[in-house]
Order: C-alpha cells, then structure tokens, then sequence
C-alpha cells in the first residue's frame, strides 16, 4: 500500500524568479496580482481551479488540487526577474500591450515596485535584440555567479524561505548538445574558458539549480535539458521542467490529434501557419530562433501518431509549420491548421482549424502552475525531471531512451496520477469493473 511522500508544508514565502520580464512574465505577475485583488479569475490554472476525483466514482469525492496538496498560496508569492531592458514590471506590461491599461492602473504599484536585474546576455544566441541592460563579468563563471549572488540578495532582502526560476526569455538559436554539456566537471569547466556551447539560459539555469532551487524553462532552447544539469539537479534536488510551454496551436494540435489517431483516421498532412506581432514573434522571426521552435513544434505529431506502429494512416504524413512575424497583430496571434484526413477505403476529408488565440494569456496559468508544483515536488523530496508536468510543454524532458508523451489526455491522468500517488491515494487506471460485479 502507498503511503504517499512526506511532504514539507508551504509555510513562509515562496520567491519567484523569472528570467525575462515580457509577454508571458508580466502578464502572470499582473494576473496573479490581480487575482490576488479580486478583481480578476486565474482561469485556465489548475491549481487553482482544478479538482482531482479520488477514490470510486461512487465515493463523490472531488477535492480542490489546492486543498488536496499543500500548494503556496497567492499571497506568499514574491517576485523577481532580469531584463536586458531597464523597464520596470509595469512598464514592460504596458509595452507587452497584453492586459489592457486600464487593469494595470489597478496593481500599478506592486508592478512597478519589481525592478529587473541586470541580465546575462549575449547577442549571439539571440540575434534579433539587444538591451543596455546587461551584467558584465570576467568569465561565464563570473557571470553566474553574479546571477546566483542576485538570487541571494533578493532571498534575504524578503525573508523568503524557499525558491523557483522559470526562463520566459526569448527563444534562443537552435543548438545541440556537446561535449562541454556531459558532465558537471566539463560544464564547470566550460564555463570558466566562456565555452561558446554555454548560451544565457544555461548559465540562469546552472545558477538556480547550483542552489538547489527548481528550474522551468518555457521556452524551446536546451537550457536545462543537457546531461551536465541533469546531474547537477540530482546531486542539489532540484525538480526540473520544460521545454516549450504548449499554448496556441500546439495545444489544440495535441488536443485533436489524439482523438483522429483513437478513432485510426489516417491523416496524409498537417499544414500549420500563424501571423503573430509580439516580439516573441520579431525574435522568432531570425531563422537560428525559429530552427529551435520548428523543432520543438513539429516532434509532437509523431509521437502522438506512432507511424512506425500505423504505417497505412501516418507514415507518409507531410507536416509543416510555419511562424510569420506581423506586427499589427501584437499578442494576439492567429492560426491556421489544414489537416488533411483519410477515413474508411481511402476516402479523403478535409479539417481547417482557425484560432484566434491570445499567447500570453494562454501561456501565464502555465507558469503559475508550473512554479507552484516545481515548489510542491521539491518538498515532497522529489529531483530531477519531473515527467508528470508534460502537460504544460511542447517537448516535455523525459529521460534518456524514453519517448516523450504528447497526448494531453494522458499527460493529465499522469499529473492527477501524482498527486494522488503522492498523497497514497488509489491511482485511478479507468478500469471500472468494480461498478459491474
Ligand atoms: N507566449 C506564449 O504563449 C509562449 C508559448 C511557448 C513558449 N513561449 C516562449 O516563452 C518565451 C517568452 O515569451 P514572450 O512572449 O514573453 O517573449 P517576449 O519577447 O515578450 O519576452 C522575452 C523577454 O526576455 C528578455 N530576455 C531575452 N534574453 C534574456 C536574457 N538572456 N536574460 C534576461 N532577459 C532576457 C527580453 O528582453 C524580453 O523582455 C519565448 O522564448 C517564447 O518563445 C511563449
């Protein structure tokens, strides 16, 4: 019998770090804000809206996810962050141009008391920006010890007693692992010759989990995804989670290809384009940034469609993605997805999906969910990738030799799965026999 992990409380506060202050970041700061206010709901996060059945369908029990795990509340969140911009919160909300002025003017105050650090930046790994913003530092070494010296300060300046960092900076170019990412000696060593294999985010990433502090990244770059950190979060307990939060066109893709792939429709291909106008978009708008989201985009249909396994229905299947930078449409993107479907004899049939779909709104219940479970799973003594938040990522981290699963549907039962399993409650398979006997 499962007695459940012994979980620490959420006592004290919990200290944000985001990695970036744009669209997704300050468009959760403000959310949580506003929510915390009353003046707005935090829909779309499951922790705190989401309900998990226990037991028989018979018992009627359904608790909150909230009151069944001890999560961090809302008020005892604190947040900090770095920019390459000198922008505070408040200003970098207004200039996102997601939540609307006159919300802001609400939580005005909190928003312009968050100031960003300094940043680790170089333009190198992102073509398109640039911002005065930036810490200067002797070695990459230097540099991430500047980074975990903020985290430390801003630690004692708020008293606050444990930790997460999530990336929501830009989208880096495409890279692969190397020989400096296979171990912490080699990673250590690179980072004191500045090794040109090490990009920003690996070094925000080995700082917080040098810490031991819970590391998200939400964006596709490797950042945390290497051997080295791996390692690194195993020997700190650092939970680990990424890459890639799935929102827009991703989310509906792992929605409908699950139900085409139950049912065996066999789909020939999926042409998928977007118009966005943020500066997520002007980024991706460099082919080395947009190479590391293609990637992260396109491995999804094959793992939910299995071709190797259905040769007749998915093994010619022509999958195409494309990201158009239009600046008019600011935030809002817009999607078209064509799939071309075959059913029964080989008859052909047509699906067009249209969404008009806000980036950020959809992506900022994500990085709440995200901070508060790493900060859950790393009381409960859990390190190391964390499988069970695949639902909220487009390439979810999973462990060498295992392939990722896609399927939203499964990746929830995997996540309610865990809580359960980590309060000793029945894991609940479906099965259901029990109500005929
Ligand atoms: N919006 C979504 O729905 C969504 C979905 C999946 C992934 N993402 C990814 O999340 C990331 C953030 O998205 P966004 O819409 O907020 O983009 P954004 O361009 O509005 O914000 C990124 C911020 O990061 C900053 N930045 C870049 N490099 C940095 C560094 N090294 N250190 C500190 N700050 C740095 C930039 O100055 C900018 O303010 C992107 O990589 C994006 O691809 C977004």
């Amino acid at each position: 019998m499962n007695k459940g992990l012994p979980i620490a409380p959420a006592k004290g506060k919990l200290g944000v770090l985001l990695v970036g202050l744009g669209a997704v970041s300050t468009t959760t700061i403000a959310g949580i804000m506003a929510v915390r206010k009353g003046i707005a709901k935090p829909i779309g996060s499951l922790t705190q809206m989401g309900t998990v059945r226990l037991g028989k369908r018979t018992e009627g029990r359904s608790p909150a996810i909230s009151e069944f795990v001890p999560i961090a509340g809302l008020d005892d969140l604190v947040f900090g962050g770095w920019d390459i911009f000198e922008d505070d919160c408040y200003e970098a909300a207004v200039t996102a141009g997601v939540l609307e002025k006159q919300q802001l003017e609400q939580i005005k105050g909190e928003l312009s008391a968050i100031k960003p650090w300094p940043a680790v930046f170089d333009r190198q790994y992102v073509k398109r920006l640039d911002g005065p913003n930036v810490k200067k530092g002797r070695s990459k070494k230097d540099l991430a010890e500047q980074v975990i010296d903020d985290i430390r300060k801003f630690k004692a300046a708020h008293g606050l007693d444990r930790l997460v960092m999530v990336w929501c900076g830009s989208t880096e170019v495409f890279m692969t692992e190397s020989a400096a990412h296979q171990s912490v000696a080699a990673f250590e060593k690179a980072l004191e010759s500045s090794d040109p294999s090490i990009p920003s985010s690996m070094i925000y990433a080995y700082a917080a989990i040098k810490e031991g502090i819970p590391y998200a990244n939400a964006a596709p770059n490797l950042s945390a995804d290497i051997p080295a950190l791996l390692e690194l979060g195993q020997e700190t307990g650092s939970p680990l989670a990424g890459k890639d939060l799935k929102t827009g066109q991703t989310l509906i893709k792992t929605i409908i290809a699950p139900g085409l792939k139950a049912r065996l429709i066999g789909v020939e291909g999926w042409y998928s384009t977007n118009i966005l106008g943020n500066r997520d978009g002007e980024v991706l708008d460099d082919p080395e940034s947009f190479k590391t989201k293609e990637e992260s985009k396109k491995s999804v249909l094959d793992y939910i469609l299995q071709p190797n396994l259905y040769p007749d229905l998915y093994q010619d299947l022509c999958h195409v993605v494309r990201i158009n930078y239009y600046p008019p449409r600011g935030d809002n993107k817009e999607g078209w997805d064509n799939i071309d479907l075959v059913g029964w004899l080989g008859y052909k049939m047509q699906l067009k999906i249209n969404f008009l779909c806000r980036d950020s709104i959809l992506a900022a219940p994500i990085v709440l969910d995200v901070a508060l479970f790493l900060d859950l799973a790393k009381r409960a003594g859990l390190s190391g990738i964390q499988e069970w938040l695949s639902f909220y990522f487009k390439s979810p981290m999973h462990a060498p030799g295992l392939y990722p699963e896609h399927d939203l549907f499964i990746q929830l039962m995997k996540l309610k799965n865990t809580l359960r399993y980590m309060r000793g409650e029945e894991l609940i398979t479906h099965l259901g026999r029990e109500y005929y006997d």
